[in-house]
């Protein structure tokens, strides 16, 4: 049975958690292929809102099997954390919830790296989450990596202080000032090993997977982050460390090209981006202000605020194209009702010239961008249920994007609860 994928159009936080649970009851298995505890992906549904950093978003359901891929990147002490906040739910994670041998860890100085790199940095920071993932996935790359793997032999923790050793020594080469007590990091650090050693099943996750697939078994395969945070085809260097693409489902899960059928693109009706970095739609007026107040836009891991924008299609269609998106999901309509005018960017004036795909700079000193006007609606959109009832110029503005972009949205969210989700058939 072929994989699908489910993946971010934008710079993250687009709702991929909350779709990802809609969509579990197709499935048997969901497998999260990229990333770490970066990503924060919410969940709603009974009144309660669940956010997972690395645990995948099906987990919810009894009866499906989650995967964390080898592509993911795993802070034990975060993934200690989430394990325990679902314990007041009842989910039996140790039947459900299986781990990549190849999966690397996280170490407390992966975590102190990033701080120190960004500190470094200054002004021109990423503004990582600084959870350690560039570090990490530069050990992985770099041929230095801990796995999850390793904790089956003796000898890891040699392997570790190594390791750290060396970090450490990289840290006092940024010359910051850094306050930390490794001692006690490693303290919760090795507290949290244990734990996942004694809870979890450790399996050769590519294995599982292909004889799931044997098995004609449905497989979702989620990822983290967007398209435009990619380590290749972001706005480098303000990106992510893994690949957030379609093409990240192959090599983080070992799920062949040609296996993959449908790839759902989610976007925001809007754009928004946390951290620093190109944003050429970013509204720094009222309207800005009123997206994010209305739509709540604050990081799911980090807290802070996310810099909200218009619809970027030239980004978007440049998202589809290196996914190979086959249908769309439209997030948070629901936050553009009441604005009189909505704006959508349909080309880039990009040093002098009209383009409308993405070029090698978004930085404002090459970009200008153009707009289409289109009439906003008025009406409060999150109690539709169905695709009819929502306003003549929300329907219109979906069948912009869809020219633009010449794939359907099949999806429409109009708010964050499991229930606020209309399905449109493909007739
Ligand atoms: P993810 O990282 O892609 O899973 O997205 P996040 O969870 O970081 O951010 C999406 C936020 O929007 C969460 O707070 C969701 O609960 C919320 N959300 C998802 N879909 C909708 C929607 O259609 N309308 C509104 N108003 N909120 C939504
Ligand atoms: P989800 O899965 C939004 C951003 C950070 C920073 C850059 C690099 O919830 O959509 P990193 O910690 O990876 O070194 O940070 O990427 N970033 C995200 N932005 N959603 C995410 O994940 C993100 N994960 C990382 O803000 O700009
Ligand atoms: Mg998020």
């Amino acid at each position: 049975m072929a994989v699908d994928l489910l993946l971010g159009l934008q710079w993250g936080d687009e709702g991929k958690g909350k779709i990802v649970d809609v969509l579990t009851k197709n499935y048997d298995i969901i497998a999260r292929f990229q990333g770490g505890p970066n990503a924060g992906h919410t969940l709603e549904f009974d009144g309660i809102k669940h956010v997972l950093h690395t645990i995948p978003s099906g987990i919810f359901h009894p009866e499906a099997i989650n995967v964390v891929g080898n592509g993911v990147v795993i802070d034990p002490v975060i993934f200690k954390k989430e394990l325990n906040n679902l314990d007041k739910f009842d989910i039996d994670y140790r039947k459900s919830l299986f781990i990549s041998r190849k999966a690397h860890l996280i170490l407390p100085t992966h975590r102190l790296l990033d701080a120190a790199s960004e500190k470094a940095k200054g002004a021109k920071k990423i503004g990582s989450t600084l959870k350690g993932i560039g570090p990490t996935y530069m050990d992985k790359t770099g041929r230095n990596g801990i796995r999850i793997g390793d904790l089956d032999f003796s000898n890891w923790k040699e392997k570790y202080r190594a390791l750290a050793e060396k970090h450490e020594a990289m840290v006092s080469f940024h010359k910051v000032d850094l306050d930390y007590d490794l001692e006690k990091l490693e303290v919760e650090f090795f507290e949290a090993v244990d734990f996942l050693i004694n809870n979890l099943t450790f399996v050769d996750s590519e294995e599982l997977l292909g004889n799931a697939q044997k098995e004609k078994k449905k497989i979702l395969a989620e990822g983290a982050q967007g398209s435009l945070l990619d380590i290749d085809f972001g706005t480098y260097p303000f990106v992510t460390s893994s690949n957030t693409t379609a093409a990240g489902a192959c090599t983080g899960l070992g799920i062949a090209p040609n296996n993959i059928k449908d790839v759902f693109g989610i976007f925001k009706a809007y754009t928004t981006r946390v951290g620093s970095g190109p944003f050429p739609t970013e509204l720094f007026d009222k309207v800005g202000e009123r997206i994010a107040k209305v739509g709540h836009e604050f990081g799911a891991t980090t807290g802070r605020a996310r810099r909200c924008g218009w619809l970027d299609l030239v980004a978007l269609k440049y998202a589809v194209q290196v996914n190979g998106v086959t249908q769309l999901m439209m997030m948070k309509g629901d936050v553009l009702s009441g604005i009189d005018t909505l704006k959508v960017c349909t080309a880039y004036k990009y040093r002098g010239e009209l383009i409308d795909h993405l070029p090698y700079s978004l930085d404002d000193a090459h970009i200008e961008t153009q707009y289409m006007d289109l009439e906003g609606w008025a009406e409060d959109i999150t109690g539709c249920t169905a695709f009819e009832d929502l306003p003549i110029q929300m329907k219109d503005y979906i069948t912009f994007i869809e020219n633009y972009l010449e794939i359907p949205v099949l999806l429409v969210s109009v708010g964050p609860d499991r229930k606020q989700t209309i399905f449109r058939s493909t007739e």
